[in-house]
């Protein structure tokens, strides 16, 4: 089978090790990939976003399974235009992707269904959203419509900051069409957990947990970033808790979509508020997280791809993945300034070495090659990932990694995993 894998993050660098690795796969092309992806897979010079490129290009190779990896091509329609093509595509179509490509989508979706998640109402006239934030009270959430890369979600101690957050929306336009129609909602309070679903249309089945870290410093302080780092499997999101979630939250979902003519195929991923009155959706993505698939799939005691294929097929999806029971931790290495504005181009050293701790691998982010040194390429630049054999020895084992590895203004947590660690 030759198999097309588009992206060129950590989360893509996880899949293409895995996919590479199969039996069933024969070729693998990225596109774009990055270097660290180029030791499994032939990269072609496509972005996500040329549809009618990535199209021919898998025509010409041949390509018979293609897998998609961020959501903004899968938002657009590509794993429509794939599937029209014959290509057979995990990830869901553009009117299924809308459950994270459209916050009011998927808070409408979740309101006539029944499915537990913050209280909220949809905007698109500033006076009407400042009084719906006075009747929910701070702290509030103020949240954009489409897709803002991951800042569209505005979380507001006070009734003056919720102002400025809908004025920034609605009136000054800081996010563009993204934020012309916004959500506000109920903030809740309790763990965050990110939980992992394979759906084939009409049937879902669970995959694993992880917990993100989003903030850019130690102790859960600063900016949100894409994920500074994260572990698995997440405690909390024990089998009772992961049998709730499945029954009152993704089963439902799933056949929610079906029910609406946006039967989704592919991986879906629940963020998740663990409160008092039980889980509650903080947000749907229609795709792996980034960095949750890298300790996840650390984890995978079978070959994914049978899985993968048989959910982009519609058909029934077994045997059941089968996971290590060790726990695998990742932290992402940024560049200084990140997420603000940062530097690219500076080299990196000590990737090597980093492997060769035990159980230790280095995924690559935002890399790049120049003259043959391995330099920054992205705010979040490298993913170092652990297998151990329990969380503590999967902090140690990634922290020995991540202590090889230098490059000019190079920051990260030094935190991961440790508020469950023993
Ligand atoms: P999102 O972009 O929806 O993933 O939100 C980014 C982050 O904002 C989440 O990881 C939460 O930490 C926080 N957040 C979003 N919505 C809520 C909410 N309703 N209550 C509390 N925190 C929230
Ligand atoms: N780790 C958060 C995300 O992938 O959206």
């Amino acid at each position: 089978m030759k198999v097309l894998l588009v992206g060129g993050g950590g989360r893509e660098h996880a899949l293409a090790r895995m996919i590479a690795a199969s039996p069933l796969v024969d070729a693998l092309y990225a596109a774009p990939g990055n270097p660290g992806i180029r030791r499994h897979a032939r990269l072609l010079p496509l972005g996500g976003d040329d549809h009618g490129a990535l199209l021919a290009a898998a025509r010409r190779e041949g390509v018979d399974f293609a897998v998609v990896g961020p959501e903004v091509p899968l938002v657009a329609g590509l794993a429509d235009r794939l599937n029209e093509a014959g290509i057979t595509t995990l990830g869901p179509g553009a009117r299924a992707a809308a459950i994270e490509g459209s916050k009011a989508f998927a808070k409408d979706l979740m309101a006539r269904h029944g499915i537990p998640t913050a209280r909220f109402a949809t905007f698109r006239e500033p006076a009407a959203a400042r009084a719906y934030a006075r009747e929910l009270g701070a702290p509030v959430v103020v949240k954009t419509d489409g897709l803002a890369a991951g800042k569209g979600s505005l979380v507001c101690a006070t009734l003056a900051e919720a102002d400025d957050a809908i004025a920034a929306c609605l009136e000054r336009g800081v996010f563009g069409l993204s934020g012309a129609t916004i959500v506000i909602e109920e903030f809740l309070r309790g763990e965050e957990a990110s939980f992992f679903a394979l759906a084939n249309g009409p049937d879902v089945i669970p995959l694993a947990s992880a917990q993100d870290h989003k903030t850019v410093f130690d102790g859960d302080r600063g900016p949100n970033t894409g994920g500074m780092g994260a572990f698995s499997p997440f405690a909390p999101l024990d089998a009772a808790m992961q049998a709730r979630v499945m029954r009152e939250i993704v089963r439902p979902t799933i056949a929610a979509l079906a029910a609406e003519a946006a039967p989704y195929r592919g991986i879906l991923y629940a963020g998740l508020m663990l409160t008092a009155d039980g889980p509650k959706v903080i947000e749907f993505n229609c795709r792996w997280g980034d960095p949750e698939c890298e300790p996840i799939l650390a984890r995978a005691g079978s070959d994914l791809v049978p899985l993968f294929l048989a959910a982009a097929r519609g058909e029934p999806m077994a045997p059941p993945p089968a996971w290590r029971p060790e726990a695998s931790v990742c932290v992402v290495l940024v560049s200084g300034g990140y997420p603000g504005s940062y530097r690219t181009g500076i080299p990196i050293e000590g990737v090597g070495a980093a492997e060769a701790e035990p159980g230790v691998s280095v995924l690559h982010a935002g890399t790049a090659e120049r003259d043959g040194q391995l330099v920054t390429n992205g705010g979040r630049v490298l993913a170092v990932t652990s297998v151990g054999a329990d969380l503590e020895s999967a902090i140690r084992r990634a922290y020995a990694g991540v202590a090889r590895i230098k490059f000019e203004g190079m920051h990260y947590r030094s935190d991961i995993g440790r508020r469950r660690a023993r």
